[in-house]
């Protein structure tokens, strides 16, 4: 059953080229035009009245809805807050009939995650889910959904679940930008193009990097802290990057976004402390890179991610993961992986159960 794989999150690692293909296969217009989202019935009205977009799920869901926060703000220009489910339920959200709630969850049954749901609900919000599961909870109970179609996950780690999450969040925002308007065509050709190619990209990572990650995660035999950097969508990942460390392998793992290191963390960075410096984003990219100096001058150890032809992070840093290029904006499904692929090996390396790690279970049905 885990089709010769030793565990079954290495498995549905491997299975992400294909279920990015699954998740796009119908969906992208074949003249790159446009998305389509036939699921989704949101009216034009209805999509030219949302004057704000409220994303609430938990855990690695979370994390890809900050990445969404970061994409749908940048080309719809609606104001997106992001929520944790179970913060989001109790604390009287200013919700009402002009705000979209963006709900994502794997299993569609997270307890907190489907009353957050029933809430946005009661105050008039229309409500759009994410999720893997059909005839999930989640699903029955939202006014629209976009399945993810990744297939059963089975490891208590999500990985393809995210990557297809993420998936789901560019679809919806092309789908939102085109009907108001505000994405010019040729972005919109752009963008498909490279969404297309990132199946292709992802197999190019499990390929080539294999070897690399496996080694490079031998450092965590000897420490038991770690840290995440980056900025902006770099910092996304980083979140969801430490979440998978400190779930499987039991290191603990902290993501910090890169300029704010100096209030408080840099005095935990200390001489060889792995630290992982994600640097995708040509337009932080000066300041992250400086902010890789402040931590070097501690003499901590530094992997670089970046996109295969950044020559620069070379200089800065110990060891580089290059990742195949595509747009800044689409860079968190390429960089998560070899990150999914450290804890990975990371957590094998130091005798962990990979797949049921100690205290965790895969759907958490009670609050
Ligand atoms: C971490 C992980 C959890 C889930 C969270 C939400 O690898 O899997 O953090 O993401 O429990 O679960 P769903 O998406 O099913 O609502």
């Amino acid at each position: 059953e885990k089709g010769g794989y030793p565990h079954f999150m290495i498995k549905e690692i491997n299975e992400q080229p294909r279920a990015l293909r699954d998740i796009l296969t119908g969906r992208i217009a074949p003249d790159f035009s446009g998305v389509d989202l036939q699921e989704v019935s949101l009216t034009a009205e209805q999509i030219k009245n949302i004057r704000k977009i409220a994303v609430v799920a938990c855990g690695t869901a979370y994390h890809a809805g900050i990445v969404g926060k970061y994409v749908m703000e940048k080309m719809l220009r609606i104001p997106v807050e992001v929520d944790i489910a179970s913060e989001f339920r109790y604390r009287n959200p200013l919700i009402d009939a002009h705000t979209l709630t963006v709900i994502i969850s794997q299993s569609g049954e997270t307890a907190d995650t489907l009353a957050a749901l029933k809430e946005a609900k009661a105050r008039g919000s229309r409500v759009v889910a994410i999720t893997n599961v059909v005839g999930s909870s989640i699903a029955r109970e939202a006014h629209d959904v976009v399945y993810t179609w990744a297939g059963p996950e089975i490891a208590v780690a999500s990985t393809k679940a995210y990557i297809t999450q993420l998936l789901g969040i560019y679809l919806l925002t092309l789908f939102l930008g085109k009907e108001l308007g505000r994405i010019p065509a040729g972005e919109m050709t752009d963008i498909l193009h490279h969404l297309y190619q990132l199946p292709k990209q992802a197999q190019d990572i499990l390929d080539h990097l294999n070897e690399q990650l496996n080694k490079m995660a031998e450092i965590f035999n000897q420490w038991e802290d770690t840290f995440f950097v980056g900025r902006g969508l770099d910092y996304a990942v980083a979140l969801e990057g430490s979440l998978k460390l400190k779930e499987i392998s039991y290191v603990h793992a902290e993501a910090y976004a890169a300029g704010e290191l100096k209030h408080g963390t840099l005095a935990l960075i200390v001489k060889d402390v792995p630290v992982l410096a994600l640097c995708t984003q040509p337009d932080v990219f000066e300041k992250t890179v400086s902010n890789i100096k402040e931590i070097k001058a501690r003499e901590a150890h530094v992997i670089g991610v970046a996109f295969e032809g950044n020559k620069e992070i070379g200089k800065s840093v110990d060891e580089v993961i290059y990742i195949p290029e595509t747009l800044p904006l689409l860079a968190p499904v390429l960089t998560v992986i070899p990150l999914q692929m450290l804890a990975y090996y990371a957590s094998v390396h130091r005798g962990c159960d990979v797949d049921q790690p100690r205290n965790l279970a895969k759907s958490v049905t009670v609050e």
